[in-house]
């Protein structure tokens, strides 16, 4: 009845044309079809798919499952189709359902029922599984290096700008004057802990599944270190259920993401409040700014803003695929196809943005004179009047309110604190009656005195910078020694 040869030709497009079509009488509903296919999006792991193939293969023939006249065949079948993806000639074809049937398929028009043997050993669930893990190990590296080229910026930012003193904010309130190279070191920071996070992720995707089979393992005399080797995996998974239904490693990527842009996306709210007409500190460049079709006068922070919107789908991906997992039983099932669009959105959401912000970060303009308005106009320093109460003996509570009712006093008379005379300082505390304490309330100053380690004080921000130069040095050295970079 499945044998085609005995029927008229309408009726053969009826029939079952997939790799499970010994089981079926009839051909998939063309709109079932459409629903279950990965293709559209999992293309995406086709270098991945035939260089995986090629090293089963080549593990077939070593271990003697394929003559090594069948593998030869095999191996230049793969090695066509690999140039046939790289040049966008592949024939892709959506009724195939995944990017695995597809290359599978094509091997066999290439090089005839003999391509047939290349599944030998292997099941899709442990296929795909390794096409993950290649493309995993991938994004990371890249996202790696481009989270180092952000550092770079910063750090040189920071050092070009040790001389810029910034308003500090809590609750969004003026509140401690700041070194800018200090407050850019703070992001620094952040990224290193993201690079840390996403290299501690590598290892976990750096585990090799392929010999799991579907589930169970294979009766093949398989060689699973062999494949490992030479995809230069660090280990194998050591158990063959657990291969096939983990996907902690996409979830782990997608975890490192959703904090990395969670980061930027504090960045970029910061650049859009500084570069508002109420801050005006910064101004971002004409390359990365738009204007507004109606109000001709704008200059309107999109991709900073873009960036913060898009914190929300990198979030969501996390989350998609996170409930995806919950309640699956083991072992692999459909379901988990629903890990590729999210980890691919991801990974371009994130790399888009690491590509622009350095340029933008380096062509963003101070502006110096407004700046220093802002430092120079407000109540910030007056914590270093009751430190220097404190550091004479005064329990700081008590300079604390002392301080305290100075503010009032400035405030009625609508004075800045610096521009209070001795006569008027004097009933606050006889300490303060001293030509010094405008002085104690320049910013300078403040920002001098803050020189505990990791302060702002010029010495501690230069000291910190050295720190993080050397950080980053080391950071660089961890992801050489660790990344794969040979299917870059
Ligand atoms: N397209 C499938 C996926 O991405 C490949 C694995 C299919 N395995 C299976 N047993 N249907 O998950």
């Amino acid at each position: 009845m499945n044998d085609r040869k005995y029927l008229p030709d309408e009726e053969k497009d009826r029939l079952p044309d997939k790799p499970w079509g010994g089981r079926f009488d009839a051909s998939l509903d063309k709109k079932a079809e459409a629903f279950l296919a990965s293709l559209p999006f999992d293309q995406r792991l086709a270098q991945e798919d035939v260089r995986g193939s090629m090293a089963h293969c080549r593990m077939l023939i070593k271990t003697g499952v394929l003559s090594p006249g069948e593998g030869e065949l095999i191996l230049g079948g793969l090695v066509e189709i690999a140039g046939e993806l790289a040049s966008g000639r592949f024939p892709f074809d959506l009724s195939l359902e995944d990017i695995h049937m597809n290359v599978e398929k094509r091997l066999m028009e290439k090089i005839g029922s003999v391509g047939g043997k290349l599944h030998t050993g292997r099941s899709r669930n442990d296929q795909v599984a390794l096409d993950m893990h290649l493309y995993v190990r991938k994004q990371i590296i890249e996202v790696d290096g481009l989270l180092a080229g952000l550092q770079a910026v910063l750090l040189e930012l920071a050092k070009k700008h040790l001389g810029v003193i910034i308003p500090g904010y809590t609750h969004l309130q003026r509140a401690q004057p700041v070194i800018f190279s200090h407050h850019l070191l703070a992001y620094f920071w952040m990224l290193q802990r993201d690079r840390e996070r996403f290299l501690d992720a590598y290892r976990r995707a750096d585990l090799m599944p392929l010999g799991a089979g579907a589930l169970s393992g294979s009766s093949f005399p398989l060689d699973r270190e062999a494949v490992a080797r030479e995809l230069h995996f660090a280990a194998i998974y050591e158990n063959s259920m657990d291969a096939v239904s983990d996907r902690d490693f996409v979830l782990e990527f997608l975890a490192c993401a959703a904090l990395l842009i969670m980061h930027l996306s504090r960045l970029s709210e910061e650049l859009i409040l500084w570069s508002s007409q109420e801050f005006s500190f910064i101004e971002l460049s004409d390359a990365f700014t738009t204007g507004s079709s109606m109000m001709p006068q704008k200059k309107n922070p999109d991709i900073p803003e873009l960036v913060r919107g898009k914190a929300g789908r990198v979030y969501g991906n996390l989350l998609a695929l996170l409930t995806v997992f919950k309640g699956l039983p083991l072992t692999y099932n459909k379901d988990m196809q629903e890990d590729k669009e999210p980890l691919f959105d991801t990974c371009d959401t994130i790399k888009n943005i690491l590509e622009i912000y350095p340029s933008l970060l380096e062509s963003t303009k101070l502006n110096l004179k407004q700046i220093k308005q802002a430092v120079q106009h407000d109540f910030s320093t007056v914590t270093e009047l009751a430190d220097y109460l404190a550091a004479n003996g005064i329990p700081f509570r008590e300079a604390h309110a002392i301080v305290g009712q100075l503010v009032r006093y400035a405030l009625d008379q609508g004075k800045l604190p610096a521009e209070l005379t001795r006569s008027e300082l004097a009933p606050f505390h006889p300490l303060l009656d001293s030509d010094m304490t405008p002085q104690l309330l320049r910013p300078q100053h403040a920002v001098a005195s803050h020189r505990s380690r990791g302060g702002t004080a010029p010495q501690a921000v230069k000291e910190q910078l050295s720190r993080a130069r050397r950080a980053m040095h080391r950071i660089n050295l961890r992801a050489e020694k660790l990344f794969c970079r040979e299917f870059l």
